[in-house]
Parts: C-alpha cells; structure tokens; sequence
C-alpha cells in the first residue's frame, strides 16, 4: 500500500514560527514532526511514500535526501552515532513529492496524489499529525479495510466543547472500537454535532475518493474538505484508535507533545521532572513574575 502524506498547508494556527519553515518540520523534541510520520508508515508496512507539499516547504525534501557533506564531515570527526543517524532517515522509505499549487484545503490536497496512486487503496497520513500506540494507528486501519473491504478513518472522543474543531462522525458500533459510520460533518457547531468522535488523522481510502473529491466544491472555510468527499463514499468505517493522537498544528498542543515525548527519554526524563517541579514551585510561591526565573 502507497501513502500520501499532505504537507503543504500554510500553518496559519502556527504563524509566526511558520512563516518560513512548515510546521511539518517542527521539531517534537528531537525528530521533525514529519519524520515520525514516516516512521508509522514504515512500521505499518508502507514503504512507498507521497508527500503533498507547497511554497516554503523544501526543507522537508532537504531533511530526507542524502547530505553528502554532512556525512563526510560527521565521518572524518568520528561522530558515527550522528552518522547513523542521518543515514537511517535517507534509507527509511522511497518518497516521491508533488506541489499543490493553490492550498485550497485538504481534499485537494489529497487529489494531487491521484496520478502516483493509481486504482489501489492508500493510507492518508497528516503530516502534521503524530500518533503514539502498540499498533501503529495506520496499521490497525488496514486491518479494517483488509477485514470489511471499504475506506477505514481512525476516531478519538473529543471534549464536546471541542467538536467544532475536528470533522465529527455519526455511526454504529458494530464490534468493538470498530464503527459503521453513516454521517460525517466538518467543523460542526458544539450543538448541531452529531456526536464526539472526531476524525483524527489517518485514513485508508479506496480510489473512488478521487471522484468524490472531485464532486466536492468549497465547503468550510472556502476549503475543499476531505471530510465532505468522504460523506460520499458508499461505505466507510472508523476505528477508535488504542493509542494517542497529537496535532501539532496547534502550538500549545506542540509543546505538551514535546514534553511528553522527552518523557520517554531516558537521558533526559529526570532533568525535565526536576526543572518542571522548579517551575511549578516557583509559580505557586514566588511574589513576582521577575522572580520566578529558573536555574539551568
Ligand atoms: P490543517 O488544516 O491542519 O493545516 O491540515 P493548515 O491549513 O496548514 O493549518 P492552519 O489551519 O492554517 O493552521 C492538515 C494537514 O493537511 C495539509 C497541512 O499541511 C497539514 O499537514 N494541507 C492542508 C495541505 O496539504 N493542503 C491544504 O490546502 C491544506
């Protein structure tokens, strides 16, 4: 199975560290945040990769090309941890890229890869999205479209109050964490929303997706959405995903990620409790904001 990954949005959410840079390329502590997108891929099975990218966004295609002088001089300074390092990420996939040429959303985003996919199912992966669980989240979707023969999307509970954030679905139960899905609305008001289970960032799709993309005009926010053109597909599943899902497009969500993903840092996980109890400690007792600054 190929993956499209879509990369090329403005990051508006993320302005101004995006201005310049994607937000795809911001670091979650020591990895690109595109970087462990691939990773899921690869660890699904996937090793045929599109990314979807845009303006501004070469240094994605830089972070996956082999740097020549980089290894050299990483190699002559004896760094072969570094080195290994850098390598690993040339070797983890083949990727091809494709520019959408006008960001007008998602949907059309998708449709770019419509030439590279060809008439096979494909995983749909954000590339501003990561996801942390036993299996990885792409994984169990083609377990489901594998068992029922249909596009899979993965699905998380949200607060009700956030549902106009997400694309929202309406569905049944029909095994455990496993849901027939007969409506799908993006964006909806907290108290038109037909439930809370928001669409999370991954998706397997049949190839009839391109049609429904097509049949698709402007939905919210003057975007074409893939959620509308997923509302027209004969027959779509969700999966409440066993793991944890990150938008990185939203900066307090970034840094929470980052720290929770240093957590799972050995070196680094005692440091960062200790200067996290300074912080907390020094916000709770010290009279003045110039005060609380934190010894390093
Ligand atoms: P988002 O809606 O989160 O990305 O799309 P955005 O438009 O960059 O974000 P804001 O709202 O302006 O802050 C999810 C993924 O789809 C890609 C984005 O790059 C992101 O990885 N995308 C979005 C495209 O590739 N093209 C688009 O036209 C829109």
């Amino acid at each position: 199975m190929k993956a499209v990954i879509p990369a090329a949005g403005f990051g508006t959410r993320f302005l101004p560290a995006t201005k310049a840079q994607p937000k795809e390329m911001l670091p979650v502590f020591d990895k690109p945040t595109i970087q462990y997108v691939i990773e899921e891929a690869v660890a699904s099975g996937i090793d045929d990769i599109l990314i979807v990218t845009g303006k501004n966004k070469r240094s994605i295609e830089d972070h996956f090309d082999k740097s020549f002088e980089l290894e050299y001089t990483l190699k002559q300074a004896g760094k072969t941890k570094y080195l290994k390092q850098v390598q690993d990420i040339t070797d983890l996939a083949d990727i091809c890229y494709i520019r959408q040429k006008e960001q007008k959303g998602l949907g059309d985003a998708i449709y770019c890869a419509k030439k590279h996919v060809g008439d096979e199912p494909f995983a749909v992966m954000l590339g501003d999205t990561i996801t942390k669980g036993k299996t990885p989240c792409t994984k169990q979707l083609i377990d489901i479209y594998n068992k029922y023969e249909a596009s899979a999307i993965s699905l998380e509970r949200v607060p009700q109050e956030k549902v106009e954030r997400y694309g929202i679905i309406k569905g049944v139960e029909i095994e455990q964490d496993v849901y027939q899905i007969d409506e799908l609305v993006e964006k909806p008001p907290v108290n038109e929303a037909p439930s809370n289970l928001a669409i999370m960032g991954r998706y397997v799709l049949t190839p009839d997706i391109f049609d429904k993309i097509k049949e698709t005009g402007a939905g919210v926010g003057g975007e074409i959405q893939l959620t509308d053109a997923l509302a027209k597909l004969d027959k779509i599943y969700g999966n409440t995903f066993e793991g944890k899902t990150y938008d990185i497009g939203n900066r307090l969500e970034w840094l929470k990620t980052s720290i929770e993903f240093a957590m799972d840092d050995e070196e680094s996980k005692n440091d960062l409790i200790n200067y996290m109890k300074e912080i907390i400690c020094l916000l709770y007792t010290s009279p003045s904001p110039r005060d609380r600054s934190v010894s390093r």
